[in-house]
């Protein structure tokens, strides 16, 4: 678990995004994002598919021009220096990175020269991250013969290899079983209090609640932004779980009921989460399929649900 530093949104803003734009042909892939992360930071962005996260990391990272704003990394603009902006960030794209028909070892002595590492920093730097990754004993394995999660820690290395001050991660931990992704924030944590500044693009729930701050985006928009634990607890409607009775009935009822905002089916519960004074109506409803209803504490999914869906509606 990644643990806050004091507060990080008062140290230095190391990436800045103003008015950022971009389309595809028709397609706005991202409209007008704002943006500041700062040194120790973890900024979360959480969206649906096709929401704009990737293409958003791109443009700041300067792999590809935005329309129209601005972007700033270290005070260096992403097309402009890019040169400068390579030396400050390490960037993990969604989809593979690594050259599997090399070893660990040698994937990480390729991205040490290509950022023109010194050969005694590259030795003790990439002993350092096998260490924390303990992919020590792998040193001479092939990248393509790694389990998931061995794998994303390596690509995570090899992106911290030449201290960036800005680390991009696009949905690093994405098909990686609980206990890596653990592991992989673990090391989040080391190196934010490094001083290090993280934007992250997550599908998980867990992680988003985990970061200092969250900007949930849909359709290349920024829905809403702030900590975690600050936008659950200004969540203005009510969530509750159904328990028993006839849970197809029930939930087809539930689905197209107007004061309904998300419904998550787990096992023999459903949680339901409610608009602002639809509670009793709700309550009668789930009495009336026969099944028992309990109020519960609202988490970031509920938050997450019924932002989408309000959005939607
Ligand atoms: N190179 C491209 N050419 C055309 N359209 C693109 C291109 N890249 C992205 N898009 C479109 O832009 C929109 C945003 O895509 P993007 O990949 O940024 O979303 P995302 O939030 O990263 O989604 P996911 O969670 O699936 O990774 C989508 O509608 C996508 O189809
Ligand atoms: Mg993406």
């Amino acid at each position: 678990m990644a643990v806050a530093p004091p507060n990080p949104e008062h140290a230095p803003a190391v990436l800045e995004a103003r008015a950022i734009h971009k389309s595809f042909g028709r397609m706005k892939a991202v409209c007008g994002l704002e943006l500041a992360v700062h040194a120790g930071e973890i900024y979360g962005l959480v969206g649906p598919d096709g929401a704009g996260k990737t293409t958003s990391i791109r443009v700041l990272a300067g792999l590809m021009g935005a329309d129209a704003g601005e972007a700033r990394v270290d005070g260096k603009d992403p097309m402009r220096d890019r040169v400068a902006v390579r030396e400050r960030i390490g960037y993990m794209p969604q989809q593979y990175s690594l050259y599997g028909d090399l070893t660990i070892d040698e994937n990480l002595a390729f991205f040490a020269d290509m950022f023109c590492l010194p050969e005694k920093e590259y030795r003790e730097r990439a002993d350092r991250l096998l260490a924390l990754t303990r992919l020590e004993r792998f040193r001479s394995r092939r990248a393509d013969a790694l389990s998931g999660g061995m794998y994303k820690k390596l690509a995570l290395s090899c992106s911290l290899l030449h201290r960036p001050r800005l680390l991009l991660l696009d949905e690093p931990t994405n098909g990686v079983d609980p206990v890596s992704r653990r592991e992989f924030w673990d090391l989040l944590g080391e190196f934010t209090h490094e001083g290090m500044a993280v934007l992250i693009s997550t599908p998980y729930m867990d992680e988003a609640a985990r970061c200092h701050r969250v900007g949930l985006m849909h359709h290349g928009r920024m829905l809403v932004e702030g900590r975690p634990g600050e936008l659950v607890r200004g969540f203005p409607h009510s969530v509750l779980r159904a328990v028993g009775g006839d849970r197809e009935g029930l939930t087809a009822r539930l689905g197209v009921h107007p004061r309904v905002l998300a419904l998550s089916p787990a096992g023999s519960r459903v949680r339901v989460v409610v608009e602002r004074g639809g509670e009793a109506e709700v309550r009668a409803l789930i009495s009336e399929q026969g099944a028992t209803c309990e109020g519960a504490v609202p988490d970031f999914e509920d938050l997450f649900l019924a932002r989408l869906r309000e959005e939607e509606s």
